[in-house]
């Protein structure tokens, strides 16, 4: 089968709306490797790079330097996760990490979300555009949340041709394979590249994990581990269920497994990741709870602070609250979002709990564990929502006094129930409400962060800072930024700071 003929039916895949079956049937053995690939991953996607590693060679032969990288991540923690595995196979299979898009082959990981989110891609594509003009190697790969979407590769297939490679959140298992059949369009085939020889690989879903393949964590001190995929939840005004598939927890097993390799390989601080951890487990062979894996993870020499990332209010259990209280390592934080503090509201958004019920788990929460920092994401404007179900997330707002809270104008997305919902909100309503909720939200939080001024915390630094070169940034249990006098050596240590000054969102402090 020719170069030609591989993209078409990774095409084909997507137009025709196939499942991963149809993927399995393609003959990829003119990729010039002596052998067949394996069928088995993750042996199949380790072929793949060594097939991508000899062409990367060739093409940088030709181009008569090495090739570079970008990846450029939108959207939320798994997605980041995501693009340090696209990250760790570009490095294995020869590209050169470097920090600007005009590189040899870059990679945008979307996120859909929220429209402004799809909005920044398409900006960005143009000056991508751009830099292939002037770069004849350039390659420019699409994937993630946006991806699921078929308006949008329809939207790209028609206006944005020089994109070259496009795949989706349930096969990015498969970017060794995928990045290998592109170099082949666009370099090996004999052909000049042409506005049809994107290649384009979506599935709708899969019930696959793929174990051990490679990854580059931004971190050396710090790491993503996901726990799970995917979400069952259906929040009404929520794309993630459709572009992430169903939920899948992965063996805790593996997870351990993962955990006790980065402590092996210096990581001290993992935050555990899925839409809903709150109900990892329940579905596997082996049912397990979230709370007796964070037990387990507790148990790992050498981790010393355990996060996560996102508790749904609903699945928030008795025993994790327990298990936190207990735990000496579980950071003093807990991420749960609201939405709203209407309860006609929460009902129409298919949350699950009322205002009362989460008010009541909030107060069980710090009645375990009083020095806790809660957090949480509200959404403004959600259809329906009138003056008075406003009023009541204000009220929530200011009876719970969040740590901080992520703020976000409603947006609607195609295909959601709220999106055909007939009581839209007018966009000077919700953005006046917001901007109410947003001054509460941080005056609260400039409130709430005054009472650690003047005591002393563990924080562990995490980098050099930004803007000033003899200060180190680091964050504390509960998550807030610390800035103090320090260097290089101190990144990924734990350090006792006397908290001096507290500067509402961050604090100045110094060791003790
Ligand atoms: N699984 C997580 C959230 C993932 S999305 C959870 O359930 O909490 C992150 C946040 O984006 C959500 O908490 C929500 O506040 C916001 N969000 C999701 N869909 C949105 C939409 N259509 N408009 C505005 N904000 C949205
Ligand atoms: Fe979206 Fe709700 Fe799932 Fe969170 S729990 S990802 S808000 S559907
Ligand atoms: Fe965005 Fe996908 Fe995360 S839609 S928020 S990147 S799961």
């Amino acid at each position: 089968m020719s170069a030609k003929s591989i993209r078409h039916n990774l095409y084909d895949i997507y137009r025709k709306g196939k499942p991963k079956e149809m993927y399995k049937e393609i003959d990829l053995d003119q990729i010039d490797v002596n052998r067949e690939p394996p069928a088995e991953e993750p042996a199949r996607q380790y072929y793949f790079m060594k097939a991508a590693k000899a062409y990367v060679r060739q093409i940088s032969g030709r181009k008569g330097s090495p090739l570079t990288f970008h990846v450029s991540t939108f959207g939320c923690q798994m997605n980041a996760r995501d693009s340090e595995k696209l990250t760790g196979i570009l490095k294995e299979i020869g590209y050169l990490p470097t920090d600007t898009e005009d590189a040899d082959f870059v990679i945008y990981n979307t996120c859909t979300v929220r429209e402004n989110a799809n909005n920044k891609v398409y900006g960005r594509l143009g000056c991508l555009n751009g830099f292939q003009k002037k770069n004849p190697f350039m390659m420019i790969g699409l994937c993630g949340c946006m991806m699921q979407e078929p308006a949008v590769v329809e939207k790209i297939r028609k206006s944005y041709r020089f994109v070259d490679l496009i795949f989706g959140t349930h096969n990015l298992y498969k970017f060794a394979e995928l990045i290998t059949a592109a170099l082949e369009s666009r370099f090996l085939s004999g052909t000049q590249k042409k506005g049809d020889s994107m290649i384009v690989d979506i599935w709708e879903g899969t019930d696959k994990i793929v174990e051990d393949l490679p990854n580059q964590r931004k971190y050396p001190f710090k790491s993503g581990v996901n726990i799970m995929f995917g979400c069952n939840n259906f929040c009404s005004y929520c794309i993630v269920p459709y572009v992430r598939g169903r939920e899948r927890s992965r063996e805790p097993e593996d997870i351990i497994r993962e955990i006790k390799t980065l402590a092996a390989e210096g990581v001290v601080e993992v935050m555990l990741l899925g839409q809903n951890v709150n109900s990892y487990g329940k579905q596997l062979e082996r049912p397990i709870s979230f709370a007796q894996l964070l037990q387990k993870v507790e148990q790992i020499p050498g981790i010393e602070r355990i996060r996560f990332m996102t508790s749904h209010p609903k699945d928030l259990s008795e025993e994790l609250i327990e298990t936190m209280k207990n735990s000496s390592k579980i950071c003093r934080h807990l991420h749960l979002p609201l939405q709203s503090g209407s309860s006609a509201i929460l009902k129409q958004m298919n949350r699950n709990y009322t205002k009362e019920q989460y008010l009541k788990l909030v107060d069980k929460l710090r009645a375990a564990i009083p020095d806790i920092a809660v957090t949480t994401d509200i959404i403004v404007g959600f259809p329906g929502e009138t003056e008075a179900d406003f009023e009541e997330t204000m009220d929530v707002v200011r009876r719970v006094e969040f740590d901080s809270a992520f703020t976000f104008l409603y947006s609607k997305r195609t295909g959601t129930p709220a999106a055909s919902m007939e009581n839209q909100v007018p966009e000077e309503v919700v953005k006046q409400r917001f901007d109410r909720l947003l001054k509460e939200v941080q005056e609260i939080a400039a409130k709430k962060a005054m009472r650690y001024q003047g005591s002393v915390q563990k924080v562990l630094i995490e980098q050099i800072n930004e803007q000033d070169a003899s200060l180190v940034t680091g964050r504390m249990s509960g998550n807030s930024v610390v800035h103090l006098p320090g260097t290089e050596d101190m990144i990924g240590t734990i350090v006792d700071v006397y908290l001096a000054e507290c500067k509402g969102f961050y604090y100045i402090g110094e060791v003790r």
